[in-house]
């Protein structure tokens, strides 16, 4: 399909995104302690396949071959994420020398490259010793995230101005604390609540850190929000998908936004926060721009008898899938882009993860062919480029994912790069999808030509 890309303006950032735990591997390397996740995916039965990081992508030995790539696809930024257990093992205290010189000279390198790095102080690799007190259920985690986020912008901030606080604290929450899928793999509501509060306190108290250290920071969230519809227009439907909203858009929006938890999910949840005066105003730093990761649609209905929000998904018939098993839909993308403009006042817009996994195979002569995963693409690009003609502030896309690579509890199945990796030789072959996004940006960068 052709994509019109004439709104877009001449400095987007076109990128890559990764994460720490998923692509680095080296977990016992150069002074890293074990995070949630190292324990998380050594516990039997947590991860498809018995798949674990250890090795992941190898990226700690080979980024240099990886930036290449990226170089190669064309991209002028990328969205990575430090590991917390690498630069301050004991999750408080002493600085591991060579946890920080590795980003160092990681930073570097995709400076002389051209390409501007979007840095994650958070996703999701939690030092283990922490989670041993408490983790995000307890506030002495937050202090312990904004101390270690300070020794990092004091270190990289001198090149790095792009910085977001955390990715998806949503999935940190709900799904590590509430449903038990992710690290630490609690089914604990309460667990669940206290944890979504001291995730968005340690944003707070991160943002701060960060504007205190890197004059020109551009801080932000991301978060990974749902285009939620009713599955019929019966009334508890209709309120099953308020709920949903409320759940995994508007609890973690709100308070981020002066506007305090929602008030009808504290009651949905029934649970005390643990709320001490200062602490909202601390959620609400200013920010510089919202991240949105985006995968799916969701169609729901009302389920009384399930756990809190007591909703169920439904699947809709003859609607593509990917090999998630999530519904294609990118209109969702564009509907979210202008909730965020237009309900939350947002001046500045990224789409930091947005991609698809498809079962990919090298053919013979050494190519991969994905068609599925460049419509998918192309289809998303083209629904950020009619949200952008609508007025949004699009500044940036970031694919998910620059490489094959650590699908947290799927393993290493599903595969979502624009880069396939064989991970018995470690061998990177850029897909047809990642040639595509090439001559996305290409076009966009070209003179006098406006669509790809
Ligand atoms: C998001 C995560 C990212 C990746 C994609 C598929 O929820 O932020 O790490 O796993 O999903």
């Amino acid at each position: 399909m052709t994509i019109d890309l004439a709104a877009l303006p001449e400095d987007f950032l076109w990128g890559t995104a990764t994460s720490a735990y998923q692509i680095e591997g080296a977990v016992a390397e150069d002074g890293r302690s074990p995070s949630i996740w190292d324990t998380f995916s050594h516990t039997p039965g947590k991860i498809d396949n018995g798949d674990d990081g250890d090795l992941a992508c190898d990226h700690y030995h080979r980024w240099r071959e990886d930036i290449a790539l990226m170089r190669q696809l064309g991209t002028n930024a990328y969205r990575l994420s430090i590991a917390w257990p690498r630069v301050v093992p004991g999750g408080d205290g002493p600085v591991n020398a060579k946890g920080l010189d590795f980003y160092d000279g990681l930073i570097d390198a995709l400076l002389e490259a051209g390409i501007t790095p979007s840095v994650t102080l958070y996703h999701w690799d939690l030092p283990q010793v922490l989670q041993g007190r408490g983790g995000w259920t307890v506030r002495e985690t937050t202090q312990h995230f904004a101390s270690y986020t300070a020794v990092v912008a004091e270190r990289l901030g001198d090149r790095v101005k792009h910085w977001t606080t955390l990715n998806e604290p949503l999935c940190s929450a709900w799904i590590g604390h509430l449903e038990g899928r992710m690290a630490p793999g609690l089914t604990d509501l309460t667990a669940a609540v206290r944890a979504s509060y001291h995730l968005l306190l340690g944003h707070g108290l991160a943002t701060q850190a960060v504007r205190a250290a890197v004059p020109g920071a551009q801080v932000g969230i991301v978060n990974n929000l749902s285009s939620v519809e009713a599955a019929t227009d019966r009334p508890e439907d209709v309120a099953a998908a308020h709920r949903l909203d409320g759940h995994t858009n508007r609890w973690w929006l709100d308070p981020v936004h002066g506007r305090g938890f929602p008030a009808d999910m504290r009651e949905v949840y029934g649970v005390e926060l643990p709320e001490l005066p200062g602490d909202l105003e601390t959620m609400a730093q200013p920010l510089d721009w919202l991240g949105l990761n985006y995968y799916f649609p969701s169609t729901v209905a009302d389920d009384p008898t399930g756990p809190a929000p007591h909703v169920r998904t439904v699947r809709r018939l003859g609607v593509p899938r990917t090999g998630m098993d999530w519904e294609v839909g990118a209109d969702g993308i564009e509907r979210l882009l202008l909730r965020l403009t237009d309900d939350y006042g947002a001046r500045k817009l990224y789409v930091t993860e947005n991609g698809s996994a498809y079962p990919d195979v090298v053919r013979p002569d050494g190519t991969v062919d994905d068609p599925e995963r460049t419509e998918y693409l192309e289809q998303h690009l083209a629904a950020c480029a009619s949200a952008v003609r609508k007025g949004v502030p699009l500044a940036g896309y970031f694919a998910w994912s620059l490489l094959d690579n650590f699908e947290w509890a799927y393993g290493y199945d599903k595969r979502f790069g624009l880069v396939h990796v064989d991970y018995k030789t470690q061998k990177r072959t850029i897909k047809g999808s990642g040639h595509r996004y090439a001559d996305i940006i290409r076009a966009h960068g070209g003179r006098g030509r406006s669509a790809a």
